[in-house]
């Protein structure tokens, strides 16, 4: 069913997230009829432009650019929008620079964007608790909780979202799910770009704002957290809370890639981690006692996501006496490439007793054809719905700051090769992740 009577405003239209996603987001939705021409999609921004001009710069179909208008700045906006048409619902995406969020807000409801108003804002929401809270309070004086939808895109992963899937959609998995018989979950989010040109703004976060405190705590939420008693966002977020509140981050190692002082926007003299490695624990009866490894940078020798769910080793007995049968692992390959692996012990043929690990796949390659919606068109669809499932709260958002508090800034820095990952520094055991990278290409 397609939604209807939708004004989608972007404001900051002129930029680059309005031309590389936002416009073909929208008009993927608009070509698979999942909005139509009800919904009027208006750019807001500094410059002066037409509607004929702003059109013209974006490759989209011509009944979809008919869709596409032009408002320069937030002043007069409400009446303009009148002047198109009867909205129930008026979806302003803050495509703008963070420091911004709280005055703008401000501005539009100034304006008199009330009730029919919703918020999509990007992350960083904050620099830490302090000013997480803080913009969260302003936001908040203008707009309630349920109008703000705060992105993180990795929630709009398909991989990411099949966790909870492969939790609570298979029973195989559940009574095992604990510390009982796991342990350890580990994560690994390595990038081969360095900061590219996005050098000033990550010299003033480093990769625990820019990574860690968002998109890894999600996967470590949608990992570990009860199952929620219904698929309520809101029954979703109280269980992802639960996990925030007993999350304790113990020790943290920080790198930074050899060259990275040279990169433009970089302080010379910068002390900014660019990788890092931590170790926490999840105090709860499920989780009690087994760590969580997280590593996550820049400039490293490949691109990929994945989590791997170490089980605990057999007894030493029958097949095992002598300890060498590795444990069972659960792999989920986040990205580039998707998929589901599970290593197991299994005997090689006509041999008596010599065991070899081998694995089970799932490739979405192989399970899918269809193409993959891009996170922004999933996004932009949710929100149009009212879905804030795949959105952060204000809560999760300030219990991570909360939690990673200690760790920002803080602790030695040491450097590593670009284009190479750093010697484990917590945990000599990380599972190598390295071998999954050309699976279910
Ligand atoms: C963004 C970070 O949130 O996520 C970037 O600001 C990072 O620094 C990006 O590169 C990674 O996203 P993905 O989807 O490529 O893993």
């Amino acid at each position: 069913m397609p939604t209807s009577h939708t004004a989608i405003v972007i404001l900051g239209a002129s930029g680059d997230l309005a031309r590389r996603k936002l416009i073909p987001a929208l008009s993927r939705l608009y070509e698979h009829k999942q909005i139509d021409d009800s919904c009027i999609i208006v750019g807001s921004g500094r410059t002066v432009f037409s509607d004929e001009e702003f059109r013209n710069r974006f490759e989209v179909s011509r009944d979809f650019a008919g869709q596409l208008h032009y408002h320069q700045g937030i002043t007069g906006l409400k009446s303009y929008i009148k002047s198109k048409g009867i909205f129930d619902q008026v979806i302003f995406f803050l495509a703008l620079p963070p420091k911004v969020y709280a005055a703008t807000a401000g501005q539009l409801y100034d304006e008199g964007f009330g009730e029919e108003t919703r918020l999509i804002i990007e992350k960083p929401f904050g620099y830490d608790y302090d000013s997480a809270r803080g913009l969260n309070r302003h936001l908040q004086e203008y707009y309630n909780e349920r109008q703000i939808y705060r992105i993180d895109h990795y929630l709009a992963k398909e991989a990411v979202q099949n966790i909870l899937v492969f939790r609570f959609g298979n029973s195989i998995f559940y009574p095992v799910w604990n510390s009982n018989y796991i342990d350890s979950i580990q994560i690994n989010a390595y990038e081969s770009i360095g900061v590219e040109d996005r050098g000033a703004y990550f010299d003033g976060a480093g990769i625990i704002r820019d990574m860690v405190q968002n998109h890894l705590m999600q996967l470590i939420c949608l990992l570990t957290m009860e199952a929620p008693v219904s698929l309520d966002p809101e029954e979703i977020r109280a269980q992802k809370i639960n996990i925030l509140k007993a999350l304790r981050v113990t020790d943290c190692c920080r790198f930074q890639y050899n060259g990275y002082r040279d990169e433009a926007g970089v302080a010379p003299d910068s002390s900014t981690e660019t990788y890092a490695e931590l170790k926490l624990f999840i105090d709860t009866y499920r989780w009690n006692r087994m760590p969580v490894y997280l590593r996550t940078g820049k400039a490293l020798h490949r691109k990929g996501t994945e989590i791997g769910m170490r089980f605990k080793k057999p007894p030493r007995l029958l097949f095992n006496k002598n300890g060498d049968i590795n444990p069972n692992e659960i792999i989920f390959k986040i990205q580039p490439s998707a998929g589901i692996v599970v290593e197991m012990a299994s005997k090689v043929p006509g041999s008596d007793v010599q065991i070899i690990d081998t694995s089970m796949k799932f490739c979405y390659i192989d399970s899918f054809k269809d193409e993959i919606p891009e996170a922004y068109q999933k996004l932009l669809l949710d929100a149009i719905k009212g879905d804030r499932t795949l959105f952060v709260s204000a809560l999760e958002t300030e219990l991570s700051w909360k939690k990673f508090g200690p760790f920002l800034d803080a602790g030695n820095l040491n450097h590593h090769a670009r284009g190479t990952a750093p010697e484990p520094c917590l945990y000599k055991e990380w599972i190598n992740f390295d071998k999954y990278d050309s699976l279910c290409r």
